[in-house]
C-alpha cells in the first residue's frame, strides 16, 4: 500500500512540468470525459485535456450491447465542452441460440441487440422442415431466451434399402442426418463405408451411396496329376462352395476327396485343405487258364506293390519253380506271370511191397511222361521187373507190376496176412497199456510205508506175475514179428515194447 508518497526530488520536478502543460490548452481544451454507467472510452490512455474537435468513442461494458441508433461518440466542441451523450448500452439476452435444425431469419441474423421482450424468428435449415410449432423465441425479462422447441424436424430419407447380399441394421432413425449401419451376408465382404447417412442433396434428402457386398471367393482349386475336379469349367469359387476330386481310371485317391472354400477373416477365401493325391492302381488281374487268385474278393483296383497269389484250379498242380504271384508295379501294370499249373497223374499209387524212392517221395508234380521209382519195403525183395512207373499221356499211371516180392508169402495169402497184422497190432497196443499200468502200480506200492506187510506181499506177487506174463508175451510177439507182421510200423511197435 502506498500512502502519502514522499516524492523524491526528481519526481517533484516532473510534477511541476505536468502542471505547466495545461497552460497553452487553457485557451481551448475539453476537460474530463463524460461518465456513462454502461460504457467506457475505448482508449483509456488519456482521460482529459482533449483539443477542440477531438472525438472520443465509447464501448459498452461487458454484459451490455450498444442500442442500435444511439451515438457512442463525444466531440470536444469549440466552447471546450463535450458534446452530449446518453446511455447507449443496455443488457440483453445475447446472441440467440444456434440450432442444428434451424437458422435465424435473414433480418434477425443481423441484429446484435436483443433486449428483454424482443423476439427472433428462425427458418428451417436445408434438410429440415417446419413442424406445427412457431419458430420464434423471446428474450425473457431475466434476459434469457425462451425455450426453443422442435419447430424444425429432419426430412425423412425413407426406409433404407441394404445392398444386394447385405442389409441395413438397427434402423431407428431415417430422418436427415441419421446414420444406419450396413452389414453383408455371410460369404460376402463389404466394400465402402460401413454405414449410410441421410444427407441433403440438391433440394432433397437422400441416403448416401450404399456400400457393396462382394462375394468372398477362393482362387481356382489346384489341379492334380492323374485326376480331375468338378470345378474345372468354373471361374469363381464362392465361399462355402466345394470341389470334389476324382482320380483317372487305374488311380486311387488318397486324402480328402473334397475341399471347401472357407474364410477366416471374412475378406479372403481359402481352401480348407490340400488337394488329394491320385496314386497309381493296377487294373484287372491277369487271367490264367489253370489258376485263379486265392482271394477272389477283389479283382481290380489294387494299389502299387500289392501282391496277389494264385492257386491251381482243381485237377491241376503247381509246376515247381514257377511263380504263383503277381505284383502291382509302379507303372500300374501287373508283373508278368505264366501258367504255373498243369494237369498231372496225381500222387503215384501206394504199394504194400514198395515205397517211393527218397527223391520221388518229395515230388508233387507228375506231368505226362514223368516217372517215379520205387524201393522195396523191408522184408520184400526185388524181382526182375524194373521198379519204375510212368505218367501216361492220358494222365494215368502205368501199371505197377510185382517188382518187389515178400519171402514165403504168396499173393493169395496177402489178404489174410494183412488181417493178422491188424490183430497183432491190437494185441501189441493192449500189451503196451497193460505194461504201462503195471509199471505205475509198482511205483505206487513202493512208496506206501504205512502198510509195509501188505506192500511186500503185493510187490512180490506182482513181480512174480510180471515175469510170467512177460515171458508169454515175448514168445507170442516174437512169433508175430517173424511170421505175421508185414509192416515196419508193426514191427517197430512190438520191438519198442520188447
Ligand atoms: C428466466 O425466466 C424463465 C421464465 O420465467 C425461467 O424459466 C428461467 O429459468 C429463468 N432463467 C434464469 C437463468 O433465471
Ligand atoms: C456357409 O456355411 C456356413 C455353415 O454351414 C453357414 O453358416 C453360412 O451361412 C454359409 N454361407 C453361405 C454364404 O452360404
Ligand atoms: C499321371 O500323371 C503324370 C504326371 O502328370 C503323367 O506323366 C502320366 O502320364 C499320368 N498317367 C496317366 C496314366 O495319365
Ligand atoms: C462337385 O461335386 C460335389 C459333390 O457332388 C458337389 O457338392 C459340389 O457342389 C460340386 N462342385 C462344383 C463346383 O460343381
Ligand atoms: C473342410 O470343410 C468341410 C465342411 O465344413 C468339412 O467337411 C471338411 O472336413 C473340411 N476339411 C478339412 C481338411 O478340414
Ligand atoms: C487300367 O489298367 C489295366 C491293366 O492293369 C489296363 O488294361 C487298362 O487299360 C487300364 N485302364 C486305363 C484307362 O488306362
Ligand atoms: C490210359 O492209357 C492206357 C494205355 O494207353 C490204357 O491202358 C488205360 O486204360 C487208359 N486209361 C484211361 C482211364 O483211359
Amino acid at each position: 500500500m502506498v500512502s502519502a508518497p514522499r516524492c523524491r526530488p526528481g519526481a517533484r520536478g516532473l510534477l511541476a512540468l505536468l502542471m505547466l502543460l495545461p497552460l497553452p490548452g487553457a485557451r481551448g481544451l475539453c476537460g474530463t470525459l463524460p461518465r456513462l454507467r454502461r460504457a467506457i472510452p475505448r482508449d483509456t490512455s488519456r482521460t482529459e485535456g482533449f483539443p477542440i474537435n477531438a472525438e472520443v468513442t465509447y464501448k459498452c461494458v461487458d454484459g451490455c450491447v450498444k442500442i442500435p441508433g444511439k451515438s457512442d461518440t463525444v466531440v470536444c466542441l469549440s466552447n471546450s465542452e463535450w458534446s452530449s451523450i446518453g446511455e447507449f448500452c443496455d443488457h440483453d439476452c445475447g446472441a440467440p441460440p444456434r440450432l442444428k435444425s434451424a437458422a435465424l431469419s435473414k433480418e434477425d441474423e443481423r441484429k446484435n441487440y436483443h433486449p428483454s421482450g424482443s423476439t427472433v424468428r428462425y427458418v428451417c435449415r436445408p434438410g429440415y422442415e417446419r413442424t406445427e410449432l412457431t419458430p420464434v423465441i423471446t428474450c425473457l425479462e431475466n434476459l434469457t431466451w425462451s425455450e426453443s422447441p422442435e419447430f424444425c424436424r429432419g426430412k425423412s430419407c425413407g426406409v433404407p434399402k441394404g445392398p444386394e447380399h447385405g442389409r441395413a441394421v438397427d434402423v431407428t432413425n431415417v430422418l436427415y442426418g441419421a446414420k444406419v449401419n450396413i452389414i453383408c451376408d455371410d460369404g460376402f465382404r463389404l466394400r465402402g463405408r460401413t454405414f449410410i447417412q441421410c444427407l441433403w442433396k440438391g433440394d432433397q434428402v437422400e441416403w448416401s451411396p450404399l456400400p457393396t457386398c462382394q462375394a468372398i471367393t477362393c482362387s481356382p482349386p489346384p489341379n492334380i496329376a492323374n485326376g480331375t475336379h468338378n470345378g474345372s469349367n468354373m471361374e469363381i469359387f464362392h465361399c462355402n462352395s466345394s470341389v470334389t476330386y476324382k482320380c483317372d481310371p487305374n488311380f486311387s485317391l488318397t486324402g480328402e476327396a473334397s475341399i471347401h472354400c472357407t474364410t477366416k477373416d471374412n475378406i479372403n477365401g481359402v481352401w480348407n485343405g490340400s488337394a488329394p493325391e491320385c496314386k497309381g492302381l493296377c487294373g484287372t488281374l491277369p487271367r490264367l487258364r489253370r489258376a485263379i487268385p486265392r482271394d477272389t474278393s477283389r479283382t481290380e483296383g489294387f494299389p502299387i506293390n500289392a501282391e496277389v497269389t494264385y492257386k491251381c484250379v482243381d485237377g491241376c498242380v503247381k509246376i515247381p519253380g514257377k511263380s504263383d504271384t503277381v505284383v502291382c508295379l509302379s507303372n500300374s501294370e501287373w508283373s508278368s506271370i505264366g501258367e504255373f499249373c498243369d494237369h498231372d497223374c496225381g500222387a503215384p499209387p501206394r504199394l504194400k511191397s514198395a515205397a517211393l524212392s527218397k527223391e520221388d517221395e518229395r515230388k508233387n508234380y507228375h506231368p505226362s511222361g514223368s516217372t517215379v521209382r520205387y524201393v522195396c519195403r523191408p522184408g520184400y525183395e526185388r524181382t526182375e521187373l524194373t521198379p519204375v512207373i510212368t505218367c501216361l499221356e492220358n494222365l494215368t499211371w502205368s501199371e505197377s507190376p510185382e517188382f518187389c516180392r515178400g519171402p514165403g508169402i504168396d499173393k493169395h495169402s496177402i489178404g489174410m496176412g494183412m488181417g493178422m497184422g491188424i490183430g497183432a497190432f491190437s494185441i501189441c497196443a493192449g500189451i503196451i497199456v497193460a505194461y504201462i499200468l503195471g509199471q505205475k502200480k509198482k511205483r505206487s506200492y513202493g512208496v506206501n510205508l504205512d502198510s509195509r506187510k501188505h506192500h511186500i506181499t503185493t510187490e512180490h506177487d506182482f513181480q512174480m506175475s510180471e515175469t510170467k506174463s512177460n515171458l508169454i508175451l515175448k514168445a507170442i510177439s516174437f512169433f508175430y514179428i517173424q511170421k505175421m507182421s508185414h509192416t515196419a510200423a508193426e514191427r517197430g511197435c512190438l520191438s519198442s515194447v520188447l
